[in-house]
């Protein structure tokens, strides 16, 4: 059977061209998104994932990750941990747990550490000075400080057909300490079942818990839909509902996969994903919201060298 491995965002690509070589070799999917979502975490200057990831409103780094496996529905999840290094493996060995496989804060740093996981301080200068320079405009212009994270989410297939997904975050910019979003949430950030798909989801986590739309993603796959009009569905009712109800929607993204193979994608702001198969290296595709679809193109060299040249550019100059 063919593999694919896909991830949110352009920060994705490093990882997923790691887990593409592991599934290359027979790797477990399970093993391919633990090691492509790792490598997001490990790269300071992804600001929303790991080290250097931006702090809360104390100053603090809060991560927030989870891992499911497809095969078996393990599921296993830490949210709001501090000095953690790789949040995704520690929820992998969670998802081992018969019980306690949600573990928050304190009580999954003393996990971490009793289980030997490498533990280090997760505020870098850069992080820092980001939260000097966005606390100073926040009092100064009254802009909202809730800006500028993404999470990272990988779904993969492997050639004997198992699932798995996986996700990392650093959450909401400034957010309020103890404050959850939706990545380390069963059904809301991820979900994966080998039996029809897996899906993940990246965006206001407030909103997308509200849908549950990775598990929605999934279910309707189950009832037969392709991953692209999966993917739509959920989005576009989630986003009917809560427009009925009278209230704004803020940025998500869908990104699924299907038992079969393929990719799907939904969004309502611009978006990027990378995707790697069998027979093709992993690559950046930019997308952007179309009437009730998307258009999709590959990323061009500029584009990528414009990304490349931003996420170095000095704190002042981005925050
Ligand atoms: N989607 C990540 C978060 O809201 O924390």
């Amino acid at each position: 059977m063919s593999w694919v491995i896909a991830g949110t965002w352009r920060m994705a690509l490093e990882g997923v061209s790691k887990g593409a070589h592991m599934l290359a070799t027979g790797a477990s999917a399970g093993d391919a998104v633990t090691e492509a979502v790792r490598a997001v975490e490990d790269y300071p200057l992804y600001k929303s994932v790991g080290l250097g990831g931006l702090p809360n409103g104390a100053c603090q780094v809060e991560l927030d990750g989870a891992f499911m496996d497809g095969d078996t529905l393990d599921f296993g999840a830490v949210a709001a941990v501090k000095d953690v290094k790789n949040p995704v493996s520690l929820a992998r060995r969670l998802s081992t747990e018969r019980f306690n496989c949600f573990l928050v804060g304190a009580g999954a740093e003393d996990f971490a550490r009793v289980e030997l996981f490498e533990m280090c301080n997760m505020l870098t200068e850069r992080a820092k000075r980001a939260f000097e320079i966005r606390s100073r405009k926040v009092r100064e212009s009254n802009l909202s400080p809730y800006d500028g994270h993404d999470t990272v989410g990988v779904v993969a297939l492997d050639s004997s057909g198992s699932m798995a997904c996986a996700t990392s975050t650093s959450g909401l910019f400034m957010k309020r300490p103890g404050r959850v979003g939706d990545s380390p949430l069963c059904g809301s950030g991820l979900y994966a079942d080998s039996r029809f798909g897996a899906a993940v989801a990246t965006g206001l986590g407030e909103e997308i818990m509200k849908g549950v739309l990775s598990y929605e993603t999934v279910r309707s796959m189950g009832e037969g839909l392709d991953p692209d009009s999966a993917s739509r569905r959920s989005l576009k009712s989630f986003i009917d509902r809560r427009i009925q109800a009278g209230r704004r929607v803020g940025a998500i993204s869908i990104l699924c996969c299907s038992r079969d193979g393929r990719v799907g994608v939904a969004t309502n702001v611009e978006f990027s994903f990378v995707i790697a198969r069998r027979d093709s290296p992993a690559k950046v595709y930019l997308v952007s919201p179309d009437g009730d679809g998307v258009k999709i193109q590959e990323a061009p060299v500029e584009w990528l060298e414009a990304y490349e040249r931003r996420i170095k550019l000095p704190p002042e100059e981005v925050f």
